[in-house]
């Protein structure tokens, strides 16, 4: 039975750096991951990384910016740590070998990002979480020996002892079906978002909410799971994500009229205004009846404007995105675009060391919520967040393990518990619906009445949409019966997973009743700082989600309008 000191949860950048640190402290590690780490979905955070460098700058700037960006419901402590170590983190990555693009004088170049006050984003033409991923895979590779990689195993439950404390999980190897009991001192979550709840989305089919819903399972609380970032530009048949780079770059957005609409919302910052701000304008010109293409449903993103030979050098990825998903080369016509769900700001509640509630278990990346994004997360901020807090994570875990012995579980009962589910599924009689269909409901669902606008109506009708696709859930079957690569069976798995993120995200919606970064209801269009400058936290009670609330942090930066 393998036992480690820190066992961490998804091998994307969060995990690996997570690794890295508590290796470096001298634990001994076990990564363990659904795909092979460079598959991890942290390669789709493409435009940069955001870090105060430049001689200009300063990191409570950035804290200011994120603070402003997460329509101040961000806990200011938390942003505090993640801004004013930035540098330091963007230095020892490129250090490490990230090649991040050089300006004329040979420094670190930075460009434009949306909700920025100044150029703060490094970056590797436009396929930077993929370069770094890379780096910190060679990286841990000189940890071989303390290390263990355990590629391509499922998590299917987090193990909660008698004690309270998280003492390990139980895994099936994907490739031959086996299920195995690993203990360890403390469990790090780096397995990312939940975004294929939705459909369409940027997010790739591996980001299925396993990490929020094991530890809501076992008690963990969810925090601001209401917030959910729609990206303004994504193609618009199949959401792929065209980078913020783009605009970073000095793309436009038109309308139908060839109007740079974004003049009327974010007359300073236009199409670099924060995300929620960009995609809330880009859904009016289409709601009412300026958007471009079949069915008035897009806007035109107009790349046309940047000099061909810097698009050819650094928006490369989308350049070939463009030609291959669209049919068309954007370095010579605009191409279509809506916005498209991207990534939810909230997750498990954490604190700065990634410390959930439960003695032993910690989360990092975007399966956590420390929270620093609050309503609206900047771009950019998302890759830095990964590091500063799967680092934290893995220090805080690694020092943690020193302190104790071996932790006490009882394994056998766990793991047949883990195994008899698995089989019950697979035997499950086809009279019900497939895993597939209730994914695609689900997904619909959640884009019509959890995305950029919201109301009562809509979401109650959502909540028992989930409600009743969480029983159908239950009993969805699947094709493959056999145990090599039955990713059918894990199908099933992860349905339920995003289900219970689903849930928690429309009761969150609800609760919440105002309008406040991503979430905007339309029946209550104000923020209303009085009543709800608060975080929504939501946790398993014996009948279904409860709701509690928890304060924001405000450290320098009082709540106040919100103007780009
Ligand atoms: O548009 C992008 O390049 C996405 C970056 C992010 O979500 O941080």
């Amino acid at each position: 039975m393998p036992a480690h000191d820190v066992l961490i949860i998804g091998a994307g950048l969060a995990g690996q750096r997570a690794a890295l640190a508590a290796a470096q402290q001298g634990a001994s590690v076990g990564i363990m991951s659904k795909v092979h780490p460079v598959r991890s979905h942290s390669v789709a955070a493409a435009g940069g990384i955001n870090a105060a460098i430049s001689v200009d700058d300063d990191w409570r700037s950035h804290a200011y910016d994120t603070v402003k960006g997460s329509d101040f419901l961000g806990d200011q402590d938390a942003i505090e740590v993640m801004c004013s170590e930035a540098p330091q983190e963007v230095l020892e990555l490129e250090h490490m070998g990230v090649t991040f693009h050089r300006n004329d004088r040979g420094e670190m170049d930075l460009r434009a990002f949306g909700g920025a006050s100044m150029k703060r984003t490094a970056y590797v033409a436009d396929i930077t979480g993929q370069a770094m991923l890379h780096v910190l895979y060679e990286q841990l590779m000189k940890h071989h020996e303390t290390v263990e990689r355990f590629e391509e195993w499922f998590t299917t439950s987090l193990l909660v002892n008698d004690e309270g404390e998280c003492a390990g999980v139980i895994a099936r190897d994907v490739r031959s079906g086996r299920m195995e009991v690993f203990t360890a001192k403390n469990v790090i979550l780096a397995c990312g978002g939940a975004g294929q709840a939705y459909k369409p989305t940027t997010n790739g089919l591996i980001v299925t909410g396993d990490g929020i819903a094991m530890a809501y399972r076992v008690g963990a609380p969810l925090m601001d799971m209401e917030m959910v970032q729609y990206h303004p530009t994504c193609l618009v048949e199949t959401g792929i994500l065209i980078t913020e780079g783009a605009r970073g770059e000095g793309a436009h957005l038109l309308n139908a009229n060839g109007e740079r609409f974004m003049e009327k919302s974010a007359p300073n910052k236009m199409e670099l205004a924060s995300r929620d701000v960009v995609s809330r304008a880009e859904q009016i010109e289409i709601n009412e009846g300026r958007g471009v293409g079949p069915n008035g449903s897009g806007i035109f993103l107009d790349v046309t404007v940047v000099p061909r030979k810097r698009t050819l050098e650094a928006l490369r990825e989308i350049v070939n995105l463009g030609r291959d998903f669209a049919g068309v080369d954007i370095t010579r016509e605009p191409i279509m675009i809506r916005p498209g769900q991207h990534y939810i700001m909230g997750g498990v509640k954490t604190d700065v060391d990634g410390r959930t509630p439960i003695d032993g278990l910690y989360a990092a990346g975007e399966v956590a919520c420390v929270s620093v994004h609050g309503g609206n997360r900047l771009g950019a901020n998302s890759l830095l967040d990964t590091l500063i807090f799967g680092r934290r994570s893995g220090e805080h875990a690694a020092a943690r393990a020193a302190t104790m012995g071996p932790p006490k579980l009882d394994t056998g009962s766990y793991l047949r518990r883990d195994e008899a589910t698995l089989e019950a599924i697979i035997s499950r009689p086809r009279d019900g619906r497939r895993v597939s269909e209730i994914k695609d409901e689900l997904g619909e669902t959640m884009n019509k009445h959890a995305a950029v606008f919201r109301d009562e109506q809509g979401l109650r009708g959502a909540l028992e949409t989930v409600g009743r696709l969480k029983e159908e859930a239950a009993g969805a079957w699947i094709d493959d019966r056999g145990t090599v690569f039955n990713q059918d069976v894990l199908g099933a798995l992860e349905l339920g997973y995003m289900v219970d993120c689903a849930e928690a995200t429309v009761v969150a919606a609800i609760e919440r009743k105002e309008s406040r970064g991503a979430q905007f209801r339309t029946d209550y269009p104000e923020r209303n700082d009085e009543e709800w400058l608060k975080h929504i936290d939501i946790s398993l009670g014996e009948s279904g989600p409860e709701v509690s609330y928890s304060p924001v942090t405000i450290t320098q930066w009082q709540p106040e309008e919100r103007k780009y």
